[in-house]
């Protein structure tokens, strides 16, 4: 676990915003911030912005890191089930994926009776209906216990300041926002991908009580799973251990999600509206160890965070990505060194390369090959003495293995 006195200097590398006007149109989500390059590809930086009810309300130090490292565990943990958008984590803040035609509306599952706010299944159910979105719900259950079954409960995607609203399937078939066919795909996507996080969790110790997903059409006509995956700002996540116990009890149950925010801001008397309070360092900084918390709890890893500039090392990392690394121009008459760098991918990562090797190898007949580990070369020129580039290079490369889909590199210079 990360101590605190590294979480309160990471208050002083707050990813707010970005602006990288060279990597394409940009749109400002309430957590990430979007740019659809010309070739496709969506570039998700997801920033330490905090919203709840709807409304930014601050950064909190390295959840950006948190969430982007989740969404990738979490997708990588359900390809088999669910084909998602992401192409590749080149920095610990951004996830790269296939820019898709968004479908329009919010997939949400839900297993437990409960929730807060005005679309929540618990507000309903206590105020006395016993149809939630189509699903017919039995009298006589109690806050935060179990649903017969996980249930979808889609929600519609409100404009930027809206609020969104619960209805059934049927609901937006019948308006037109969807086929039939699509929403009966989506259904099964949904319950698949949430059944694979409730049976993860259980190993854990973790509940996975509800989430919300967003799914879009890629060129290929599939429908795949976009944005972000079971974080604790698209899922609610309970302790298994203290469940029963505080359910009995009528208590409410002990959770990892952003509710610890949303409880501070009600204590101030804020519930969505009018200025919000500022939120003091000491509750950002016991935020961000929830949101670390949870990640090391969910993944069973220990989360390694990055404490450089974030800009500069997005850009960096961008740069590597996308285009690979360009020749810097000759300053001076210094020499100009080659360099390699040999990148090491982690085993749980997505790996489609691998998978092809694999894949290829076994059509040819070599049998028993599994768990192919392609990793990648980043070839480089540098300016400068060999010891100079050398620590330069593995300066910028230490800063990659906070990143969680790369293990270990190796600099050969030339
Ligand atoms: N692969 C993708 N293709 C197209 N859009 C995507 C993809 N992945 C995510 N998105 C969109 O990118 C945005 C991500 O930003 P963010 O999660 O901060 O938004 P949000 O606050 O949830 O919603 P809003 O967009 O309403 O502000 C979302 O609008 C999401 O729908
Ligand atoms: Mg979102």
């Amino acid at each position: 676990m990360v101590d605190e006195a590294l979480l309160r200097k990471a208050l002083r590398v707050p990813l707010e915003r970005t602006d990288f006007p060279s990597l394409g149109r940009k749109y400002e989500g309430k957590v990430r911030d979007c740019y659809t390059t010309p070739d496709g590809r969506r570039i998700l930086v997801t920033t330490d912005r905090i919203s709840a009810f709807d409304r930014v309300l601050g950064t909190l130090p390295l959840k950006g890191q948190v969430l982007n490292a989740m969404a990738a565990f979490w997708f990588d943990k359900t390809r088999d089930v669910c084909p998602s958008h992401l192409l590749s984590v080149p920095d610990p803040n951004v996830m790269i994926g296939v820019e898709c035609e968004p479908l329009p509306l919010e997939v949400v599952v839900r297993a437990y009776l409960t929730g807060v706010t005005s679309t929540s299944i618990w507000t309903a159910y206590s105020r006395g209906d016993r149809t939630f979105c189509g699903h017919a719900l039995p009298d006589g259950l109690k806050k935060n216990e179990p649903l017969p079954e996980p249930i979808v409960t889609p929600s519609t995607k409100a404009e930027k300041g809206g609020h969104d609203e619960s209805v059934s399937g049927a609901e937006l078939v019948a308006r037109g926002a969807i086929s039939e066919g699509d929403f009966d795909e989506l259904e099964r996507l949904a319950l698949a991908v949430f059944a694979r996080g409730q049976e993860h969790c259980a190993k854990n110790g973790l509940i996975l009580v509800d989430t919300k997903y967003e799914f879009g059409r890629a060129p290929d006509g599939r429908i795949v799973l976009m944005d972000e995956i079971h974080t604790p700002d698209s899922s609610r996540y309970w302790f298994a251990q203290s469940y029963e116990g505080r359910l009995r009890a009528g208590e409410e149950p002990e959770s990892f999600d952003k509710e610890y925010v949303r409880r501070w801001l009600a204590a101030q008397g804020f519930t969505g509206d009018g200025p919000i309070p500022t939120i003091p360092d000491d509750v950002r900084v016991e935020a961000s160890r929830r949101y670390i918390e949870a990640y090391e709890r969910v993944t069973g890893t220990t989360f390694v965070p990055n404490l450089d500039e974030p800009r500069e090392r997005i850009a960096a990392a961008l740069e590597r990505d996308t285009t690979g690394a360009s020749a810097p121009e000759k300053k001076g008459n210094r020499t100009t060194m080659r360099a390699r760098v040999y990148v090491t991918l982690k085993r749980e990562v997505l790996d489609p390369q691998g998978e092809a090797v694999r894949k290829g190898l076994a059509s040819l007949g070599v049998e028993g090959v599994k768990d192919v580990r392609v990793g990648k070369v980043i070839e480089l020129e540098i300016d400068g003495d060999e010891a100079t580039a050398r620590e330069k290079i593995e300066k910028a490369a230490r800063s990659l293995l906070a990143n969680p889909v790369i293990e270990d590199f190796e600099v050969v210079l030339k």
